[in-house]
C-alpha cells in the first residue's frame, strides 16, 4: 500500500483500542473489519446498504448481509433472490455501492463496485451448499418473488420438499473499483480515498 504526498500526520493520531493506525496499516484494518463482519453475526460491518440505480433511473438502497470477503481479489459477495428487482438493476446498471457503518469502530466505508449476477454455475452451487441447511434458505424457496403483490389470503410460504434446483440463490460477486473511508473522533475527523491499487489519499472530511 501506498500513501500519496499530501499524508496528514493526524492519520497517525487515529486511535482504535489504543492502538494507532497508522497510514499504511489501514488499508489492511480495513480488510480485517470486513472479512470478520462475514464470520461474526454481532459485527456491524456485516449489514451494509448496497444502493444501485432503478430501472426508472432511480436510486434504490437496501440492507444485505455480507456473505465473503476477499482481499486478494478486492471482492465481496452477497446472496440475494434471483428474482428480485435488484438483480435486474445490477446488470441493467453494474455500478453500485455498499455503505459501512460501525458504531463500534466509529468508522464509514462507501464501497464503489461493479457488481456481477450469478444465478448458475459454481459461485450459485457452492453458495447454496452453504446455505441449503441454514434456517436462512426459505428466503430462496418462496413461491412468490420478493416484491410481488400479496393477495388477499396468500403466504408466501417456502416450498416445503424442494430439490437443489428449485432454489432462487443467486450470487452478487462486488468488483472493488475505490473506497472512501471516514473516521469520526472527539479531536476531529479523519478521511481517505483508496483506490484499486490500495493507494491511500487523505481528504479533508
Ligand atoms: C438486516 C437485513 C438483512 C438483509 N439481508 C438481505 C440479503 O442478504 N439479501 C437480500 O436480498 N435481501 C436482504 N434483506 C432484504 C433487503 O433489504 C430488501 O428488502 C430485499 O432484498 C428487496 O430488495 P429489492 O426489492 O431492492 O430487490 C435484508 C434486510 C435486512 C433488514
Amino acid at each position: 500500500m501506498s500513501v500519496t504526498p499530501n499524508n496528514n500526520t493526524r492519520f497517525s493520531q487515529q486511535v482504535l483500542r489504543d492502538q494507532p493506525v497508522l497510514p499504511e496499516h489501514l488499508v489492511t484494518r480495513v480488510w480485517q473489519a470486513l472479512t470478520r463482519a462475514t464470520k461474526d453475526k454481532h459485527h456491524q460491518w456485516r449489514t451494509p446498504v448496497l444502493a444501485s440505480i432503478g430501472l426508472d433511473g432511480q436510486p434504490q438502497a437496501r440492507t444485505i448481509v455480507l456473505r465473503q470477503a476477499d482481499p486478494t481479489a478486492w471482492r465481496l459477495e452477497a446472496y440475494t433472490d434471483s428474482r428480485s428487482p435488484k438483480c435486474l438493476e445490477l446488470t441493467q446498471q453494474q455500478r453500485a455501492q455498499l455503505v459501512f457503518w460501525s458504531e463500534k469502530l466509529r468508522w464509514q466505508l462507501r464501497v464503489s463496485v461493479i457488481a456481477h449476477v450469478h444465478t448458475q454455475g459454481e459461485l450459485v452451487d457452492h453458495a447454496w451448499a452453504k446455505m441449503r441447511q441454514s434456517p436462512s434458505a426459505t428466503d430462496y424457496l418462496t413461491a412468490q418473488a420478493p416484491g410481488s403483490e400479496l393477495l388477499a389470503g396468500q403466504h408466501n410460504t417456502a416450498i416445503a420438499t424442494h430439490s437443489d434446483r428449485d432454489h432462487h440463490l443467486a450470487v452478487l460477486a462486488f468488483e472493488i473499483v475505490a473506497m472512501d473511508w471516514l473516521a469520526l473522533g472527539r479531536g476531529g475527523h479523519l478521511r481517505a480515498h483508496i483506490d484499486r491499487t490500495g493507494t491511500l489519499t487523505p481528504l479533508t472530511p
